[in-house]
């Protein structure tokens, strides 16, 4: 889509965006990782920019890509460096987007040097919870931390099993985290449970489900926006 083609229905809008994945360090050279590579977030940003927004990005380790043009870029590692960096930057914000694929856990401990190989088989790693920061939010924003205004979007990738399928784990998800929009990816051999084509769903909060067939993540990017837009509170005038 050409930047000039697109509407102007973000101005004066500070919108929050994680993306990419958290690294969790072990020891001086070593962390725990995940195969996220910020492109959705990345999209999400550029579009939420193009279409007038103040955009700040949380942006944790991504696939080499480059910064999308007039959008702040706050560079973190860890889940706990992310909570600190959204949290901060959600306050006085119209809307946080949590695309980032935050880690669940964390080694407990961390190793100051270099955890040697050593003659005998390994230890495992012990691990703690990360907080969630979603829910955080959305916590916050129930005791006034947050501004009431303040919308809150998560994202999931889910996969069916034999106990459910991708739709069910996903209005559980949206319940549990209580968050006004869901962007629904369904992701791997699970999806040979689902009976349709669609990639995924837009869940919201009022209960209504929006099927969004497959597409480009700059797709995906202008159906999140435009399920958000009418979710912001008016604008100061
Ligand atoms: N998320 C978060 N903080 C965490 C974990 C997840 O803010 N510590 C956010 C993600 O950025 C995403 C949403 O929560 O927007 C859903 O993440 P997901 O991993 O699907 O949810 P979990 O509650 O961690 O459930 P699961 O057991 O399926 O991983
Ligand atoms: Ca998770």
């Amino acid at each position: 889509e050409r930047a000039d083609a697109l509407p102007r229905d973000l101005v004066g809008r500070k919108l929050v965006i994680s993306a990419g994945g958290t690294r969790e360090p072990l020891d001086p050279v070593r962390f725990l990782g995940n195969r996220s590579s910020g492109k959705q977030g990345y999209a999400l940003a550029r579009l939420a920019a193009q279409r007038g927004a103040d955009v700040t990005l949380i942006a944790g380790a991504v696939a080499g890509l480059t910064d999308p043009a007039a959008v702040d870029v706050v560079r973190v590692q860890t889940a706990a460096q992310m909570q600190d960096a959204v949290v901060k930057y959600a306050a006085g914000a119209d809307a946080v987007i949590m695309s980032a694929a935050v880690a669940d856990f964390r080694p407990t401990t961390l190793a100051t040097t270099k955890i040697k190989k050593g003659a005998g088989e390994p230890d495992s790693i012990a691990l703690t919870k990360n907080d969630d920061i979603l829910a955080g939010l959305v916590e916050a924003r129930t005791e006034g931390g947050l501004s009431a205004g303040t919308v809150i979007v998560g994202f999931a990738a889910e996969t069916g099993d034999e106990h459910g399928d991708v739709l069910t784990y996903a209005r559980a998800k949206l319940a549990r985290k209580g968050c006004d929009l869901l962007v629904v990816n369904a992701v791997g051999d699970g999806k040979a449970f689902e009976v349709d084509n669609n990639d995924g769903w837009l869940l919201a909060a009022d209960g209504s489900e929006t099927a969004l067939a497959h597409g480009s993540k700059s797709l995906m990017a202008s159906r999140v926006l435009d399920a958000l837009r009418p979710l912001l509170a008016p604008a100061d005038r």
